[in-house]
């Protein structure tokens, strides 16, 4: 998604919104730019491609301002180009302007607008917003802002300069997350977190519908309507460095390597010194909880995946019906939501569009929505009846890998206490799960070790296709393993029920197509080695995710890569490790762009 940066205060602009533009990469762009004030004149920068494009321009010819709004862009309308990269002026370069999300009503603002007079130079949605504010501005820019934005449907969040008022910077937002950074003779804007974090820790969460005036000394703000509103200030207690890569080659491999010590951290959060699951202050009613009788997830994609693993959870241990939908499908059907059901909305970012809107309606139709985020401070956390934390730390790599294993980690202790509160689970049971997650992040460490990987993601790098099959507790797992793949090494990918095979898929065996088979020890073990002698009967080649110690596979299987033994239940914390490797070693071994993936967003935070 789009990154906007905007600073006020008294260094150059330009490398402020420079240094924030770089960390807000990891969105996933096309095409960046910049606009300062300076000398009472609008100075635009733009360029198409990434952030190197738009350097070049800089150092021939530095930006001298201390006011100024910077953007990366991830197309929506218009193709990614120079002329559609924002920020985005009217005629008369008066004012500049960068957003993020979608003008729905922008075609016939336009058509307006261009019958005034107005001439309109790139075929972006966001071009609107500079010449509506240039027609409604009477040197109030708030104002003007508050005017403008009032005709305007859809989403934003949006920073606005222009050249009459250097000393303000305004900025709104509905729908597209936007952070204002509290400096000392100094203010900052932001899409995320990481680009306010080497100036200020000092945070305030812009909400919907709401305007922020921000000079270098105060940051007011007011509804788009005009009324104040008290800023809700933050202290966010994480270091600049936590958006650094270390000593890793991009920020995946990082966030593989840190998922034992966050799963250690989840434990030692949520589970008692008892052995009990305990949420703390998430907002959860106990006695609501223990009479819910059907639950329903709704997430996107790894999101949707955990949440699928969390439906064998709740099931087997809760005994609680568990439906798990698609977010951008359970938010435009008409869900039948009624009596004791508890909705989950799962999202690392806590700003997908689509969950957010599934959340909306389930909350529409009178349910209570429990929310598991990792960006506690998000709208879809913000918005829930209850929040239960991932603790992961910052997530950067557009492909998910910690949060995911948080996710699973979170849907069995919820499971777990569902269980207990609903008199399903004996304290015994509870702490026979408890222990053995207790294992799991040296477990894991284990897992990340096995040097098999490497080489099997380096043999099969130059394949057109993989298939992934799984059953049970790791039929998701192998719809998330094809995922990582394909998000990142552009290998088609398709993941499967093992059952599935003879259903269709089977058709598309042959030499060609590595298939991935997730064999580990469980109830189920014999029937995916009946599929792993189907492919073999096909000429198919069999790469085999097994338990520790099972050799008998090695005569079945092409390449066999190991996890150590664990309960069925469980296994998916550790079976993800293998599928994030080999999708990561495939993508560096086939020079992708592992942590900006083509066309991807960290955030889908526009539908
Ligand atoms: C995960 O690798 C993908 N980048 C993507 O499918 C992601 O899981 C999805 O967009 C949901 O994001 P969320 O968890 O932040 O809601």
């Amino acid at each position: 998604m789009c990154g906007i940066v905007a600073y006020i205060g008294d260094k150059y602009a330009d490398s402020v919104l420079w240094t924030g533009l770089e960390r807000l990469q990891y969105r996933g762009y096309d095409s960046a730019g910049m606009a300062v004030i300076s000398d009472g004149e609008i100075d635009l920068r733009k360029r198409a491609g990434k952030l190197r494009e738009l350097d070049e321009s800089l150092r021939q010819n530095p930006m001298r301002g201390a006011i100024g709004i910077g953007h990366t862009r991830w197309a929506t309308h218009g193709e990614p180009s120079e002329r559609n990269a924002h920020p985005h002026t009217d005629e008369g370069k008066t004012l500049a302007v960068v957003h993020n999300g979608i003008i729905e009503n922008y075609l016939p603002l336009k058509r307006d607008l261009q019958g005034r007079g107005h001439l309109f130079e790139s075929d972006t949605d966001t071009e609107v917003l500079a010449h509506l504010v240039e027609e409604v501005m009477d040197g109030d820019l708030v104002s003007a802002v508050s005017d403008a934005l009032q005709q305007v449907e859809g989403t934003f969040s949006a920073a606005f300069i222009h050249h009459q008022s250097p000393d303000r910077i305004v900025v709104a937002r509905r729908g597209s997350p936007l952070i204002l950074g509290l400096g000392e003779g100094e203010n900052f804007v932001a899409s995320d977190v990481p680009a306010l974090l080497p100036h200020t820790q000092q945070m305030v969460y812009l909400e919907d519908d709401q305007i922020a005036v921000l000079t270098r000394d105060e940051v007011a703000l007011q509804t788009v309507e005009g009324e104040e509103i008290e800023p809700r200030i933050h202290h966010i207690g994480l270091s600049p460095d936590i958006a650094d890569k270390g000593d890793y080659p991009h920020f995946m491999l990082k966030e593989i390597h840190e998922q034992p010590n966050v799963l250690r951290r989840l434990y030692n959060i949520y589970v008692t010194d008892e052995m009990e699951v305990d949420f703390g202050e998430s907002g959860l009613d106990d006695g609501f909880l223990a009479r819910v009788n059907r639950i329903v997830i709704q997430a996107c994609g790894t999101s949707w995946h955990a949440g699928l693993i969390g439906k064998y959870l709740l099931e087997q241990y809760a005994h609680i019906h568990t439906e798990v939908d698609i977010s951008s499908e359970f938010r435009y059907r008409n869900p039948v939501l009624e009596g004791d059901t508890l909705v989950i909305a799962i999202s690392q970012s806590g700003e997908t569009a689509d969950t957010l809107e599934g959340l909306r309606k389930a909350k529409s139709k009178f349910m209570r929505v429990l929310a598991l985020c990792n960006a506690i401070n998000s709208t879809i956390a913000r918005e829930a009846d209850a929040v239960i934390e991932l603790h992961a730390g910052l997530e950067i790599g557009v492909a998910s890998t910690k949060a995911y294993t948080a996710q699973i980690a979170v849907l069995g202790l919820l499971a777990m206490h569902l269980g207990r509160l609903k008199g399903i689970l004996a304290p015994g049971e509870i702490q026979e799960f408890l222990q053995t997650l207790k294992t799991v992040p040296s477990l894991v460490e284990r897992a990340i070790q096995q040097e098999r990987i490497y080489a099997c993601a380096e043999k099969y790098s130059d394949v057109g296709a993989f298939m992934f099959i799984g059953r049970s507790y790791n039929y998701p797992n192998a719809l998330e393993g094809a995922l990582k793949l394909k998000e990142i090494s552009y290998i088609h990918a398709a993941g499967h029920p093992a059952g599935e095979l003879k259903h269709g898929p089977i058709a598309l065996i042959n030499e060609d197509v590595p298939v991935v088979c997730i064999a580990t020890n469980g109830s189920i073990y014999p029937k995916i080695v009946s599929a792993i002698q189907e492919i073999r009967a096909r000429n198919g080649v069999v790469i085999a995710i097994a338990t520790e110690g099972n050799t008998e596979i090695k005569a079945y299987a092409h390449e066999v890569l190991y996890i150590p033994d664990i309960a069925e239940e469980l296994s998916p914390l550790l079976v993800a490790l293998p599928l994030q490797l080999l999708a990561y070693y495939t993508a560096v071994h086939r020079g992708c762009d592992v942590d900006q993936p083509r066309n991807l967003a960290k955030s889908v935070t526009v539908e």
